[in-house]
């Protein structure tokens, strides 16, 4: 079986026919002239030719797309970096009409605040200039003016005192005001173009025609763009005439730096239970009765000289009734409110409720920060808008108690803004200026500090 299934070739008949055989003979007749056989290795040679020409075209296609992306790559980056700003510290160009005039990116840009030169402004635009060494007045016509001090929050349009967003930077070299300012402040006659992606600015004159006729239209300058301008402007010139002679007190009625008395104590800017306001004293016990309270420093002073003031028109049958007072104080005087009201039947919730409309939790109390007083007149039992509205302190201070640096801090159309309702007898001391400011703009305390 095994035999039988092993091929044998030997045995096998030849399978072509004589005829086929001789074809095939013919065919291979030459078969010695070898050149006329390609050589295997050039055969495979050849091949390696070719493999190796199309890997080269191959390589070039690739290189030339490889190229392609990096490019395509690279725009986008620029593309990308210029869009997000992230090129933006190369340096400005100023335009003012046909002069163009290259700015050092950190001598333009100071604390993210792109500056203008003033000096240059000014002589493009025929402004005549006067000041000291940390002032500038920019003046175009008698009415038309702009007044600016070194590091002062405030610059001065027509005569209306505005804040400024970032204060201007003056010495004897120099007066760069901020962009966005000047480009505020400038009514007509100029026009401003800020590119940011290509840091350039430019100032042009601006004109009008009349019978084919080109004139320059006038510079002018408005404050209406500035909300505190508007609420700040009444107080520019304001004369403070005081009915005795406050020249020993001038310094806390009007700090140098009011700064730390324009501290905002309320619901949602608490003190800590810790605090207690550095170098106190004792408001004279001739204004508080039998009790004695401390202030601030300053505010004492102050509230001295306005008492002696009150007392000197003929207004004495009124006194302190409470000014500094502790946490721990506060505390137990507002729970004692709280628990009168739970026991005439109010839930805690309730009860918490109510007196917060009258009176703070502990921390959230102006009284701690000494800086406050309670004013009730001789007359009165308890405290309460309708006797002391009626009173002649009241009518004094209402009219009087800026000048001295204090503000009515609760006023009756403010209670949503200042979170109690209305008390006519808790006054505040902030210094006069912006004890001036509140009291001319109507703005209270909170709104006050959220503009300046
Ligand atoms: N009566 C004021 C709001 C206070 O308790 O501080
Ligand atoms: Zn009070």
């Amino acid at each position: 079986m095994k035999k039988q299934d092993t091929p044998s070739f030997e045995k096998k008949e030849n399978p072509l026919s004589a005829e086929e055989m001789d074809i095939l003979r013919s065919r291979t007749k030459n078969i010695g002239d070898r050149s006329k056989i390609p050589p295997p290795e050039k055969k495979n040679q050849s091949k390696a030719v070719k493999l190796a020409k199309k890997n080269k075209s191959s390589a070039v296609v690739i290189s030339v797309i490889a190229v392609a992306f990096v490019l395509v790559v690279a725009l986008l980056a620029v593309y990308l970096s210029e869009s997000l700003g992230l090129n933006s510290k190369k340096n400005y160009t100023f335009t003012f009409g046909k002069e163009q005039v290259k700015e050092k990116y950190e001598d333009i840009v100071i604390n993210d605040v792109l500056y203008v030169d003033m000096a240059k402004l000014a002589s493009f635009s025929d402004m005549s200039v006067s000041g000291g060494a940390d002032t500038r007045k920019y003046l175009v016509s008698e009415d038309q003016y702009l007044k600016f001090t070194n590091a002062d929050e405030y610059a001065v349009i027509n005569g209306a005192k505005v804040v400024i967003e970032s204060p201007a930077i003056i010495n004897t070299e120099k007066c760069l005001v901020p962009y966005q300012f000047i480009s505020k402040a400038v009514s007509t006659g100029l026009s401003f173009k800020h590119d940011q992606r290509k840091n350039t600015v430019e100032i042009n004159r601006t004109t009008y025609t009349v019978d084919g006729e080109k004139f320059k239209e006038d510079i002018t300058f408005s404050h209406e763009k500035f909300q505190i301008a508007q609420a700040i402007q009444s107080t520019v010139g304001v004369k403070y005439e005081y009915n005795t002679d406050v020249s020993n007190f001038l310094a806390y009625i009007d700090p140098e730096d009011a700064t730390p008395y324009l501290l905002l104590v309320n619901p949602e800017n608490p003190l800590d239970g810790s605090f207690v306001p550095e170098n106190m004293s004792a408001i004279p016990s001739k204004y508080t009765g039998k009790e004695t309270y401390m202030l601030v420093g300053c505010a004492e002073r102050a509230l001295t000289a306005m008492m002696q003031a009150m007392y000197a028109d003929g207004i004495s049958a009124v006194y302190v009734t409470s000014a500094y007072r502790s946490y721990t104080y506060q505390y137990n005087l507002f729970e004692g409110y709280v628990k009168n009201k739970i026991s005439v039947g109010m839930s805690r919730e309730a009860a918490e409720a109510e007196v917060l409309k009258t009176s703070a939790r502990p921390g959230t109390s102006e009284h701690q920060s000494g800086l406050c007083v309670d004013f009730m007149t001789t007359s009165m039992t308890t405290l309460n808008n309708e006797d002391f509205e009626r009173s002649r302190a009241f009518e004094w201070l209402s009219q009087n108690a800026y000048k001295y640096g204090y503000i009515l801090r609760y006023p009756e159309e403010k209670k949503a803004e200042v979170f109690y309702d209305y008390e006519s007898w808790h006054f505040r001391f902030v210094g006069r200026e912006a004890a001036t400011e509140i009291y001319f703009s109507g703005l209270c305390l909170e709104e006050y500090l959220a503009l300046i």
